[in-house]
């Protein structure tokens, strides 16, 4: 397994590999690695001769405040799950080896982007897009691999690469879970014993209200209303920061759920912000 921290010498190997004929899957990340991310590894090594792994904590998509200074680091456990996963190439570049000094070309989605995690963390889906158009750009892969927890990302990077005609197939894969029901994120690493044993709460309220929607429950408002009251009485502490029902690619607000929607939701808990989804085909 190569590591390279240039973007020069990732550009030139993956062009060699395509010069070879051998397709290139690519699968972006911040790195501290958990169980969510190989399964994406696993699942991207089945679709391309090569697989690369970005790791980089992109300061770009973090605003003021946020905690881009507490995001969880372990580049050599990382290397040691990619080596273990079949990852031919992790690029693990510094801020300063992808952005120049005088960067100023931003790609953004205002569409999508603004809402749901857009309208707490502005800017934080312009940051997402430069990132990952600047990996496309170097790697060039022929499929790009991402996870389901960040649906809205997921949604505003599809479009990104169907409107620039990027020529990347995007890949989503379902949210990988703790066994109690908690999605994987880096950030559960820096939830205290309390918040880590209350966090379920998150999935058992989704999982309420696909209850009450599968029963009959259609109205937005009422299924809404169903979150909030079960995380106020099981995970008081939260902070409810959105619990919202959308359409699954427009993200425009969904009323009644005649069509499939996703209820997407982001808790805070202490200082950690937790993201979820569940979506809904009734
Ligand atoms: O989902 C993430 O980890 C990041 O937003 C991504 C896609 C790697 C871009 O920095």
């Amino acid at each position: 397994m190569d590591l390279l921290v240039d973007p020069a010498p990732l550009r030139q190997q993956c062009q060699k590999w395509r010069s070879q004929g051998l397709g290139i899957a690519l699968v972006p990340t911040m790195g501290f690695l958990h169980a969510g991310h190989l399964s994406l590894f696993d699942h991207a090594r089945t679709l391309a001769g090569r697989l690369v792994v970005s790791i980089f904590v992109n300061p770009a998509q973090f605003g003021p405040g946020e905690d881009l200074d507490r995001y969880p680091r372990d580049l050599p456990r990382d290397l040691e799950l990619c080596r273990a996963h079949g990852v031919d190439l992790v690029f693990a570049p510094e801020p300063g080896a992808m952005y120049h000094p005088d960067h100023a070309a931003w790609i953004d989605v205002p569409e999508l982007g603004a809402g749901l995690c857009g309208a707490s963390r502005p800017g934080h889906f312009r940051g997402v897009c430069t990132v990952v158009a600047k990996l496309f750009g170097l790697v060039r892969p022929h499929v790009a691999v991402f996870g389901e927890k960040d649906w809205q990302q997921l949604a505003i990077l599809r479009r990104m690469t169907r409107d620039l005609e990027l020529g990347v197939t995007i890949v989503g894969r379902p949210i990988f879970r703790e066994p109690d029901g908690l999605a994987l994120s880096s950030r559960n690493v820096n939830l205290t014993p309390e918040e880590r044993a209350g966090a379920p709460a998150i999935r058992q309220g989704l999982l309420l209200v696909q209850k009450a929607a599968r029963a009959g429950q259609l109205d937005a408002a009422a299924l809404g209303l169903i979150f909030r009251r079960h995380l106020a009485e099981k995970l008081p502490a939260a902070r409810l920061d959105y619990a919202e029902f959308v359409h699954p690619e427009a993200l425009t607000p969904a009323a009644r759920l005649e069509a499939p929607a996703l209820l997407a939701v982001a808790v805070f808990l202490g200082r950690v912000r937790l993201i979820d989804n569940i979506l809904l085909e009734v």
